[in-house]
């Protein structure tokens, strides 16, 4: 993997592509996680006399009245306060205000330029990759690094357009990811994957590419219902997927002995009831949704998950984002933690519910990526990536 050391970038112009697509609460950052996990690089290339030029996007923008809210200076003061030094700010995302910056850096200096998105305002320039676009931003510099691992899905002008016209290499968070994510290519055994969230469209792909690699795959999640009702239980109001309950139905057929579903959730009327119950799957009353894997089916996991040597996670196995239904992911997430099962999470959900539960930290690896990760996980060829690679 060429990396960042690999490179002569002494006091070059250096072009970074970071993912600082933060999350924004109010107008103001509610986790600077990205900011921070591109420090290493941003600091590395600081300590080599670089002249820094940052490249991010930020939300999406697709009409005009997107731009005041995903304007990228939000994120100056955190990064400066993390780097303790001043950083400098483009609000144009090209033309003679941003060349006249660049020309006039200094060593050691910081450029964040204006989100790469406002770019697609006029035509999607950025999102389309448009090749003159990524030519000009690259003649802005005198190499690229791509250490944008959550934007590493996308065929942008920002990563794949600008790697096409300089010598490119990745950032230290990218090559992170990718030594710990590749580490499922070839996975210590048993190998578990746990798979939650709300819709089985969203993790088709996933499961078909992880079925034939792992050896056992507990699911969760509202997802569960879809693979029950495949089976023919009644889920009561549960969150049925009924589009692909004939997948959920040919994975069950094929994959028997590895797919295991819940023995039992907790239960509720809504997700404002505090009355949960918990009940078998095999008998949900019909009026109840559920909301999380139950006792039995926690204990069955843990038991599974005993004797693993890598596990998977992607999407939490009940609502967590409420205090009651966050107890499935937590004592399983727990459980791994303690016992110190090689863990990573995969997907913005997933890692958020660590956050809540203070464990991000201590699992063996959470990834940054949401998207992103999911595309790996599901085996596809990653754009930026391959830009680079090849
Ligand atoms: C993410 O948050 O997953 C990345 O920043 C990519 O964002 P996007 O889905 O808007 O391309």
């Amino acid at each position: 993997m060429k990396t960042i050391k690999d490179l002569d970038i002494n006091s070059k112009k250096v072009l970074i592509r970071v993912d600082f697509n933060v999350p924004i609460k109010d107008g103001k950052i509610t986790d600077d996680s990205r900011i921070r996990g591109a420090l290493k690089t941003i600091k590395y290339a600081i300590d080599k006399n670089a002249k820094v030029i940052l490249f991010s996007h930020l939300g999406r923008v697709k009409e005009k009245s997107d731009l005041k809210k995903n304007d990228l200076s939000i994120v100056v003061p955190r990064l400066s306060e993390l780097l303790n030094q001043k950083v400098l700010f483009s609000s144009n995302t090209r033309g003679e205000q941003l060349e006249n910056i660049i020309n006039n850096m200094k060593e050691k200096e910081v450029l964040l330029i204006q989100n790469t998105r406002y770019e697609d305002l006029d035509g999607k320039k950025e999102s389309s990759n448009e090749e003159e676009l990524g030519a000009y931003w690259a003649s802005l510099g005198d190499v690229f690094i791509n250490d944008a691992f959550g934007t590493i899905h996308r065929a942008h002008a920002s990563n794949c357009g600008i790697a096409k016209h300089l010598p490119s290499a990745f950032g230290f968070l990218v090559e992170n990811e990718l030594s710990h994510l590749s580490e499922l290519d070839n996975p210590e055994r048993p190998y578990v994957v746990i798979l939650g969230g709300a819709k089985v469209s969203d993790k088709i792909e996933v499961i078909e590419n992880l079925v034939t690699k792992a050896d056992k795959i507990l699911i969760g999640g509202a997802m569960s219902f879809t693979f029950l009702s495949a089976c023919g239980i009644n889920v009561g109001k549960s969150l049925v997927d009924n589009e692909n309950i004939e997948f959920c139905r040919r994975m069950l057929k094929d994959y028997n002995e590895k797919i295991v579903l819940p023995i039992d959730t907790n239960a509720a009327k809504s997700l404002e009831d505090e009355n949960a119950i918990e009940m078998p799957v095999s008998n949900i009353l019909p009026e109840y949704i559920g909301l999380d894997i139950g006792t039995k089916t926690i204990e069955n996991y843990k038991e599974i998950l005993k004797n693993s040597k890598t596990v998977v996670w992607n999407g939490p196995l009940g609502v967590y984002e409420s205090n009651i239904y966050i107890r499935g992911t937590k004592e399983i997430m727990e459980y791994l933690v303690n016992n110190k099962i090689k863990t990573i999470l995969g997907g913005g959900d997933i890692v958020a519910a660590a956050s809540v539960l203070n464990l991000k930290d201590k699992v063996y690896h959470a990834s940054t990526g949401g998207g992103a990760t999911l595309e790996f996980l599901e085996g596809k060829e990653l754009p930026g990536i391959i830009s680079i690679e090849k």
